[in-house]
Parts: structure tokens; sequence; C-alpha cells
């Protein structure tokens, strides 16, 4: 695991998008693993100016999306279909029908489940997995607990979790209570790991990824098992 220490956020989401663009422009027909949340926001903001102003060309790529809440809409403004278009997808030229975010209306989360895993394997795998942390160390929906899930399933989310996304909704209760969430073996088979930490709220997951105990407590701490995992984290995130 690499870690790269950034001053602010300002820098780390440039440091995030030079990596994610230089994945781009290696191989233009790339699979992006794409994360929602606010932190990749910035990276996001980054690579937009990249294709406008840098000629940077998502024409090629193709993306799969870490999670979605479920139930949920994909034109609902709180799912991570509509962030994507928002934050992404309306700003470059990767082509809608080559973006995939698994599916919080589906009637049948097992059958999505196992043929979103599918459509990765598909594609030829993850090139370069983009991954917030949340506080309680969860990648994805990928939630503490005793044991984790390889595949892409479907999970209850974590009070914690549902107090920390309540910031979105205007209550609580109106959180979703479960997502689809790719599960720890999609997400360890991309090729490349990119994981952003930041803000004073991370310090503590952060620290959890420093030693070299893995814990399905903090499952972030399973990346030090990938031979190509990056850590950007800001000052903040850093000393806490
Ligand atoms: P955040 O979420 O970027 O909004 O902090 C990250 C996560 O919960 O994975």
């Amino acid at each position: 695991m690499r870690f790269i220490l950034t001053e602010d956020y300002e820098e780390l989401s440039r440091r995030a998008a030079e990596i994610i663009a230089a994945q781009v422009r290696e191989k233009p027909a790339c699979v992006l693993g794409l994360a929602t949340g606010s932190t990749p926001i910035g990276a996001y903001r980054e690579l937009a100016r990249m294709y406008r102003e840098e000629g940077l060309d998502f024409s090629r790529a193709r993306s799969f999306n870490l999670d979605e809440y479920y139930p949920m809409s994909p034109d609902h403004p709180q799912s991570y279909r509509y962030f994507m278009e928002k934050n992404l997808f309306s700003e470059i030229n990767l082509p809608r029908e080559m973006t995939a975010v698994p599916s919080g209306d589906t009637d049948n989360p097992p059958e999505t489940c196992r043929a979103y895993d599918a459509a990765i394997e598909d594609a030829g795998g993850i090139d370069l997995q983009l991954l917030g942390i949340g506080q309680n160390g969860h990648i994805g929906f990928n939630e503490p607990d005793d044991t984790l899930y390889a595949s892409t399933h479907l999970t209850p989310l974590t009070e914690d979790t549902i107090r920390a996304n309540a910031r979105f909704f205007s209550s609580a209760a109106e959180v979703p209570t479960h997502a689809i969430s790719m599960g720890m073996g999609s997400i360890l088979r991309a090729r490349k790991i990119l994981l952003l930490v930041s803000g004073k709220n991370k310090h503590e997951a952060l620290k959890n990824l420093y030693h070299d105990k893995i814990d399905p407590h903090c499952p972030a701490t399973f990346l030090k098992l990938h031979p190509d995992a990056t850590v950007i984290c800001d000052s903040e995130a850093y000393n806490g």
C-alpha cells in the first residue's frame, strides 16, 4: 500500500484526477470503477476540466460504479446514478451506455448482483477502482461485520452509515435501509486501487491502514492485500 499525503482537499483531488487521467491516456478503452460520496467530487471536477481544456478523451472508456441504494429509482435526486450524472457523466464524453451503476429498482436483486459481476468480468475486469472510505472503514457498502461478502450483493446499511448519509436526505428515516454493493472480491480484483481519504472525521479509519492487521470490522484494511493500492489522504485526515 502506497500513501500520498497532500496538503488539502484541492491537492488530493488534483493528484487523484492525475492518476485517473494517466490510466485513461495509457489505455483509452479502460474500465474505471467509480465511487460516489463527497470525497471524489473534487477529482471529478478536475477530470471535467481536463476533458474541456486538455482534451482528455473518455470516448472509449467504460465504468462500473461501486454501489447504489436499494430500493432506489435511478432518477431520484439521492440515487447514485443521479449523482454520477450530475458530478461526472454530464461533464465528460464517456458514452452513457458504457456507464453502469447497480440497479436500485430491480425486482430481482440476486440476479442483478450476479449479472453485475458477470458484466465486469465480460468487460475484462476493472483497470482502476476509485474508492472513498466510511468513518466506520467501509468501502462501497461493505460494512464492518464478522464476515464480509466477496461478490456484488444486497446488504443492509449500518446505523452509522444511515446517520452519516442522513445529511443528504430530509431525515434519517428517509435514507434507504439497504444497498447493492460490489463485494470485497469484486473490488480487490481491480488491477489498481485508488483510495481517497479526506477530512478529520476519517482520521480513525485511516489509522487502521497503517498497521499490518486485516480486520473485517474495518473492511478497508483488506486493501492491504492488494499489490497495487494507493491511498491519497489530506492533512486533516492524517493529523485528525
Ligand atoms: P464520503 O463517503 O466521501 O461522503 O465521506 C465515503 C464513503 O462513505 O464511502
